[in-house]
């Protein structure tokens, strides 16, 4: 099969990239130059463990190459896979389609022979009818059929998930797309990846409800932790005695900061937004969000407390800037609220994060790069750990709470505990849902276990 991946980004490069590895012709589209011409020059532009080899090992074999040049890419092409960002809108929080349908007029213009044109982008039910009407006014003589392959990747495990997919999801209006998506995905489908063909908008619609569904699960957990901090219960046997139930499954009940990232904020915006507009409010989703702000939040709440309600000079460190482990993707991560809130009220942020600098240098103004977190721990009065690289699982608490001001550890992904913190000398001890110590923390748990709760009016 010949395919032009229409767009480089996380999705563009990694699908591209592990179509070629199946044996397909590939090759990818950007219009942005300089990520092509990087890519041209044997520079992979994201960070993405293992993408490195196999971007050289497939332009090596031939199969794979780069361009700028949407047109001829297209031309050439049996699949068009349309792999462009989908952001949410300024305003209204619809997902913005300008850039697919900005690419879908260029497709269109440049399609020869039979085609079949495939939104892997994240796109509201309906889209792929809107793409091929697109289509039929630019090039009315083209011979194409439009197809959703909506991608479940995740970053950090982008390759492995792509190439080990718990499912592959395809909405195609004819037996010829079908058969097309067929050939692609065959190399899945002969390990017997479950591939579920479907019409297009459910496709569609499969891709919104997953992730809505998963980002309910964290801030359902989020909320059992807010709970467990008022009550005294920890949060993290919660999870696993929840987790344990065949029907729940001990995925995503990690308590945390909240969910960030370039999917989960936007997708649920956007899922919110659709039943806005066909009349039917997604009341959970919509819930989902709201938990989700507040849970950030409640973090800076949780600092400003540790450091008796000021942080005007105070210096914090923080381990983790990115939305999670294994990658350098800073789009709405948590540290986008809650370092700047910190910075805000006067606190001297210092931050490492393994790759979180390229991207976070512009977005977190004010604060001071560190390459250690030993470093940045040096005369800190916290240390405020947002993101669970796996250097961070490790550390010597002990050397870091001796090389600080005041040690106070605000552990906001449960990686310690308590006990570890007060073993290494830390003088207070933060967690999300769990006992913390001294510690201002402690201290409310235990008071707000025999204060009344208060009463709700309504
Ligand atoms: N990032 C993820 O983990 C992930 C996972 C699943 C689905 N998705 C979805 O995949 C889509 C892409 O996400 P991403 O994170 O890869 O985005 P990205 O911003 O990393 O990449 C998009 C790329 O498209 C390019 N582009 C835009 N318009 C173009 C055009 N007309 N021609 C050629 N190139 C063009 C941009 O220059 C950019 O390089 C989104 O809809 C997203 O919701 C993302």
């Amino acid at each position: 099969m010949k395919i032009a991946m229409i767009g480089t980004g996380y999705v563009g490069l990694v699908s591209g990239v592990c179509f070629s590895d199946f044996g397909h012709e590939v090759v990818c589209v950007d219009k942005n130059a300089d990520k092509i011409a990087a890519l041209e020059g044997g520079e992979v532009p994201i960070f993405e463990p293992g993408l490195d080899d196999l971007v050289a090992r497939n332009v090596a074999a031939g199969r794979l190459s780069f361009t700028d040049d949407i047109a001829s890419a297209v031309r050439a092409a049996d699949a068009v896979f349309i792999a462009v960002g989908t952001p949410s809108r300024r305003g209204d929080n619809h997902a913005d389609l300008s850039f697919v349908f900005a690419a879908s007029e260029e497709i269109a213009a440049a399609l020869e022979g039979y085609t079949v044109v495939v939104t892997k982008s994240t796109v509201p039910v309906g889209t792929g009818d809107k793409v091929r009407e697109i289509i039929d006014r630019v090039n009315p003589q083209a011979d194409v059929d439009v197809a959703s392959n909506p991608e479940f990747l995740r970053e950090g495990a982008a390759i492995r998930d792509f190439m080990n997919p718990d499912r592959v999801v395809v909405g195609v209006q004819s037996a010829r797309a079908q058969e097309v998506m067929t050939d692609i995905y065959r190399p899945l489908y002969l390990r017997e990846f479950p591939v579920v063909f479907t019409d297009l908008r459910s496709a569609e619609l499969i891709k919104y409800a997953s992730n809505a569904f998963l980002a309910t699960k964290i801030s359902f957990i989020n909320e059992m932790a807010l709970l467990c901090e008022r009550t005294g219960a920890d949060v993290k046997s919660v999870a696993r005695g929840m987790g344990l139930d065949g029907r729940i499954g001990p995925k995503f009940l990690h308590a945390g900061p909240g969910y960030g990232g370039s999917c989960f904020p936007k997708d649920t915006r956007a899922l919110a937004r659709m039943g806005q507009e066909y009349g039917t409010p997604q009341m959970i989703t919509e819930a989902v969000i709201e938990a989700n702000e507040r849970m950030k939040r409640h973090m800076i709440d949780r600092v400003m407390e540790m450091c008796g309600d000021n942080v005007n000079g105070r210096t914090i460190a923080v381990l983790g800037v990115t939305f999670k482990p294994d990658t350098d993707d800073m789009r709405e991560a948590p540290a986008l609220t809650i370092v700047p809130a910190l910075v805000g009220r006067g606190a001297r942020v210092r931050v490492v994060d393994p790759q979180g600098r390229r991207e976070g240098d512009a977005l977190l103004p004010g604060v001071a790069w560190m390459d250690s977190p030993y470093e940045a721990a040096e005369g800190a009065d916290v240390l405020m750990i947002l993101t669970q690289w796996n250097e961070f699982r490790a550390l010597d608490l002990k050397r870091l709470a001796g090389a600080m001001a005041s040690p106070r550890l605000a552990d906001f992904r449960n990686i310690y505990s308590a006990e570890d913190a007060a073993a290494a000398g830390f003088e207070s001890y933060c967690a999300v849902g769990r006992p913390g110590r001294d510690i201002a923390g402690w201290g409310k748990v235990k008071a707000s276990l025999t204060a009344p709760v208060p009463r709700q009016t309504t």
